[in-house]
């Protein structure tokens, strides 16, 4: 035996030790090399069986370098099991709260709405936020010219080439009523949750989009009285407080008669109008295909962001669309 064979066995076992990364690699390793059948065991066994001047050699090389990989096996052993206050893990902590995202204001309030109304038996549909002349206006009783189209402040699309249809963002959910009623047969009592648009300058209770929900009720003998009995329910649910009610008379060009509602909270004391409704006007009812004389119906339009504004406290209709998270991370 050499001092190079200790020398080798110096070299391959602190590589070795290196590439450790876990407590049973390094037993394995220490039994390998310092075991009872251990590479450096085995040449400290054979120690006795050497020429003295080789002993002499040897003999303190093969023992240093049994102290040095006790010491080293120690240390990397501590390392892996260190257990300082600092990275003590503790399964027992609640977890990082990680960050995930959130419904608008607008988006609870328009489900606390629908929830309502579909818990009373309507049904909810969706229309197009492009719509053509004919439905946002003309079926409505809103011919080309009539002065009632200036009541809604239209943002106009290009015409596309070839086109007799004239397109714009609709100016409220109404244009619904028509295209509902022309593919489907009453009874039925429907909502059009959605976005509108209006042309306007924006200001605290304006804002050239905003959120509507429609309502739309026909069948034999719908009467105001329905209307009234459906929407004063609507409003104790959703405001869930003593209200009181007025219906002022208004003109609107699709219904007959046609009213504003005001609504007075027990809680506030002041009237709200929060509001339009009527009796289907009957040119709505013919453009739609449906006989006048067989049918009556009510429809209602309110204002989404009006309510959510009413609800909430909200001063200002623009901070829905301001993007600023501190108001609406305060929603759920
Ligand atoms: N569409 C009307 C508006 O936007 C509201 C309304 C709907 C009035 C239905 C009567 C009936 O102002």
């Amino acid at each position: 035996m050499e001092k190079t064979s200790v020398e080798g066995v110096r070299k391959s076992s602190f590589e070795e030790l290196t590439g450790i990364k876990d407590a049973k690699h390094l037993e394995r390793f220490r039994v390998k090399y310092l075991g009872r059948n251990g590479v450096l065991t085995a040449i400290l066994r054979s120690l006795k069986d050497l020429p003295l001047a080789e002993r002499r050699t040897l003999g303190p090389a093969a023992n240093s370098l049994r102290n040095e990989l006790e010491k080293r096996i120690k240390e990397k052993l501590s390392e892996f099991s260190s257990v300082s206050a600092g990275d003590f893990f503790d399964a027992s902590r609640p977890g990082k709260k990680v960050k995930i995202g959130h419904p608008h204001p607008l988006a609870v309030v328009e489900r606390e709405m629908r929830e309502i109304f579909e818990s009373l038996g309507f049904a909810t549909v969706d229309g197009p936020e492009i719509e053509t002349d004919y439905y946002n206006f003309d079926a409505l009783n809103i011919p080309p010219d009539h002065p009632a189209r200036d009541m809604w402040d239209t943002f106009w699309l290009k015409e596309p080439k070839n086109s007799k249809a004239k397109f714009l963002l609709r100016t409220h959910t109404s244009p619904m009523q028509v295209r509902f009623m022309e593919s489907h047969q009453p009874p039925f009592q429907i909502i059009v949750p959605g976005r509108v648009f209006r042309y306007e300058a924006t200001d605290v209770s304006h804002e050239i989009n905003f959120y509507q929900l429609e309502g739309l009720m026909v069948g034999k003998g719908v009467s105001l009285a329905n209307f009234k009995a459906v929407i004063e329910e609507f409003f104790k649910r959703f405001f869930n407080k003593p209200a009181d009610f007025r219906y002022r008379p208004s003109y609107f060009p699709f219904v007959e008669p046609g009213l504003e509602v005001d609504i007075k909270l027990k809680t506030e004391n002041k009237w709200l109008e929060v509001m339009g409704a009527g009796m289907v006007h009957p040119r709505v009812f013919e453009a739609a295909g449906y006989n006048p004389r067989e049918l009556t119906g009510f429809a209602f339009g309110m204002g989404v962001d009006r309510l959510a504004m009413i609800k909430y406290k909200i001063p200002d209709i623009r901070l829905f669309y301001a993007g600023d998270l501190r108001l609406t991370t305060q929603f759920k």
